[in-house]
């Protein structure tokens, strides 16, 4: 199948997809942003995803609805294009309106940075937000963001919504430097699931669906050099997706160098790559022997392997790795645990007290965000941000007393 075709096919209508924020955090694919809707636990638990990301490295960001007694609440808000839009109007027919709209994060902005559109999109629903919300580079009141305050509410400091249906594990806080992360776990108890945004992730080999639309990221990334052309295979699509998993995992993987500018622009502007899909033939990395071991220890090639966010293992917790294993802790006492559901990557999947303790063995050993392989480049970002007084070194001093 061309990819042309592809398009056409797996394409809903372009002006039901418009995102015109997206200027405010400008990230791939920009102002069309397609929604994948499924539903993940039969009459409990829906999806809604969207890919985001930069220079293609794009990862699906995912919106989740779960029912509760008086209709539906919403976790991690998503931009509401209208095709989103319309696919929660219909679940609303059939399960009752959206009553609550959860912003469960303090720190990741690709989930905050859509809250007041989604909130404009439900008048009568009530906003909870994690507390110490914070924006970068300039501390604002939530009102400035566009989060209407007479109907917002914080988790934790003003209890927490729908307590009959749902249990709130608080992950954090911790002190950042440059604001605080905590992200508050929800566990929806009708479906088993445990809902977390950043934390905890399952990736799998197989690309995510919403490839399908466009599998041009993963096309891109798949090649060796810039003047390769973009060639469609299954073959090519799961390569490409490996790199991007290394990519937004570490940032810069071991095995990715940078060619120099010569080399770069000398494989650039050939014919046949003269557009701004193939980014003109500039492609500034080279991988080099051995990249896939790095992926396998990432993905599972048959499931998804479950494992916490390389990047938070490394920039956030190395320092409060007793942070970590205390909400693990507090997972293990949930009855019933059986999904996890995160708003990144694979869900849902396999998620049990067994699990929890699995994690905790990894973070107790020597292995836990450790400097080496490809943590190397996480390792000396932090510590140039510690050096430079950016990030404190005690992570939870600010709020022990
Ligand atoms: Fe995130």
């Amino acid at each position: 199948m061309t990819i042309e075709k592809d398009k056409r096919e797996m394409s809903g209508k372009a002006s039901d997809q418009q995102w015109p924020w997206w200027p405010l955090l400008p990230l791939y694919p920009y102002g069309r942003r397609r929604t994948l809707f499924r539903e993940l636990i039969a009459n409990q638990v829906w999806s809604f995803e969207q890919l985001q990301g930069l220079y293609y490295v794009a990862v699906p960001v995912r919106l989740t609805a779960v029912k509760v007694s008086e209709g539906l609440m919403l976790l991690n808000p998503l931009p509401p294009t209208k095709e989103l839009l319309s696919s929660l109007r219909t679940l609303e027919e059939k399960y009752g309106p959206v009553v609550t709209i959860v912003l469960p994060t303090s720190s990741g902005l690709e989930h905050k940075i859509s809250m007041p559109a989604l909130s404009r999109s439900f008048p009568k629903a009530q906003l909870w937000v994690a507390p110490g919300q914070w924006s970068f580079p300039l501390r604002l009141p939530s009102t400035f963001l566009g989060i209407p305050n007479w109907r917002t509410k914080t988790l934790g400091e003003d209890g927490f919504p729908h307590a009959e249906t749902c249990d709130w594990i608080p992950l954090g806080p911790l002190d950042l430097g440059l604001g605080r992360f905590q992200e508050i776990a929800c566990f929806h108890k009708p479906s088993q699931a445990i809902l977390v945004t950043d934390s905890l992730v399952g990736i799998e080999a197989k690309p995510p669906e919403l490839f399908d639309f466009d599998p041009t990221p993963l096309l891109f990334h798949a090649r060796e050099r810039g003047d390769e052309p973009l060639q469609d295979s299954p073959v090519a699509r799961k390569k490409g997706w490996s790199r991007i998993v290394l990519f937004a995992s570490f940032l810069r993987p071991a095995k990715l160098a940078i060619p120099s500018l010569i080399d770069v622009f000398r494989n650039a502007f050939k014919p046949g790559l003269l557009n701004a899909r193939s980014h003109f033939g500039l492609y500034p990395f080279r991988w080099e022997e051995g990249w896939e071991k790095s992926a396998s220890e990432l993905i599972g090639e048959t499931k998804p392997r479950l494992q916490i966010a390389p990047v938070l293992e490394r920039l956030v917790f190395p320092r409060a790795r007793q942070t970590f294993l205390d909400w693990l802790d507090d997972l293990i006492a949930l009855r019933g645990l059986r999904w996890l559901i995160s708003a990144h990557h694979s869900a849902p999947i396999p998620f049990n007290q067994r699990d929890c303790r699995t994690l905790k063995r990894r973070i107790s050993s020597d292995l836990w965000a450790n400097g080496k392989g490809d943590f190397q480049f996480l390792d000396g970002l932090d510590k140039t941000l510690i050096k430079s007084g950016v990030v404190p070194q005690d992570p939870l001093k600010e709020f022990k007393d």
